[in-house]
């Protein structure tokens, strides 16, 4: 099974989306002095602007810039979360506590579509931290050069993305080819990511995806992830371990995945594959 689906009827409110978008829109147009202030490319940071991917480890960059935030607790983050614009805090925190809610209710059907309770992600994957990157992909000169974000899976659990309705650039990896995704008023794009594939051993995918850009017109997403704690066991499901399924994974802990993946550039080979029996 792969995902990289568009949702309709995910119980999110159109209103509170265009708001979102509005206001990451507006965040992205504030003074470039106003922005630098929170410039980092440390990705332990819990709140920081950069661009690219991974400035550290990359060689090639990559045409983005991203605003990236810590979401879960939401009190113990928001304070610290940009003042300007000055709906920001609120209008995130309530798009993030929707998007949460509708995460676990993607946790309980995946679940049972794999002959678990419903509960198991959701208890097997803790309290889980839950990250965004508001994405801003500007006009680039020669799109054909370059990616807003190159080819990746997502190392979390599960990524819900909000993108721009007007301008497409995502991209799925679908029987070989890359598939462009319309973006369908209203939908929200759900990405399975790599430590669901592991807790499935192997049942879902978690989709190889990228976000193109083009010359004419700046694009906007906003990336919603799912995360384990850090010290979470994580690897393939007892029940789904059998003679005629053996594992795929060997287990480990979230935090060495996620220092493993931070480690490494995207276009280096599939970070799970580290990880397997
Ligand atoms: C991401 C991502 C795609 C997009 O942020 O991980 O894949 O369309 N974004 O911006
Ligand atoms: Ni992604």
């Amino acid at each position: 099974m792969r995902f990289g689906l568009q949702v309709l009827n995910h119980g999110i409110d159109d209103g509170l989306i265009a708001e979102v978008m509005a206001v990451a829109r507006e965040f992205f147009r504030l003074p470039a002095e106003e922005k630098a202030k929170l410039y980092s490319d440390d990705p332990t940071r819990k709140i920081r602007l950069s661009t690219s991917f991974n400035v550290r480890k990359e060689t090639v960059h990559n045409w983005r810039d991203y605003l990236r935030l810590h979401c879960h607790p939401l009190d113990q983050f928001v304070p610290d979360w940009p003042s300007n614009p000055p709906d920001f805090k609120e209008t995130i925190s309530s798009y993030c506590r929707e998007v949460r809610a509708l995460g676990f209710r993607l946790y309980a059907a995946i679940s049972e579509s794999l002959g678990l309770e419903a509960s198991y992600m959701e208890q097997t994957l803790g309290e889980q931290e839950q990250h965004m990157a508001v994405n801003f992909y500007p006009p680039c000169p020669e799109p054909e050069l370059t990616y807003g974000l190159p080819a990746h899976t997502d190392p979390n659990a599960l990524t819900i993305l909000l993108m721009d309705q007007d301008v497409a650039g995502l991209q799925v990896l679908h029987a070989g080819r890359w598939v462009a995704v319309n973006p369908r008023p209203g939908a929200l794009v759900v990405n399975i990511g790599d430590q669901l594939q592991a807790l499935s051993n192997g049942q879902y995918r978690s989709v190889w995806h990228r976000a193109v850009v083009n010359s004419d017109r700046e694009r906007l997403s906003v990336a919603s992830f799912l995360c384990p704690c850090s010290g979470v066991v994580l690897g393939p499901a007892r029940k789904l371990v059998t003679d005629e399924t053996p594992a795929v994974y060997r287990s480990y802990t979230y935090d060495e995945y996620y220092k493993k993946f931070w480690s490494r550039n995207l276009d280096q080979e599939h970070c799970l594959e580290l990880f397997r029996t």
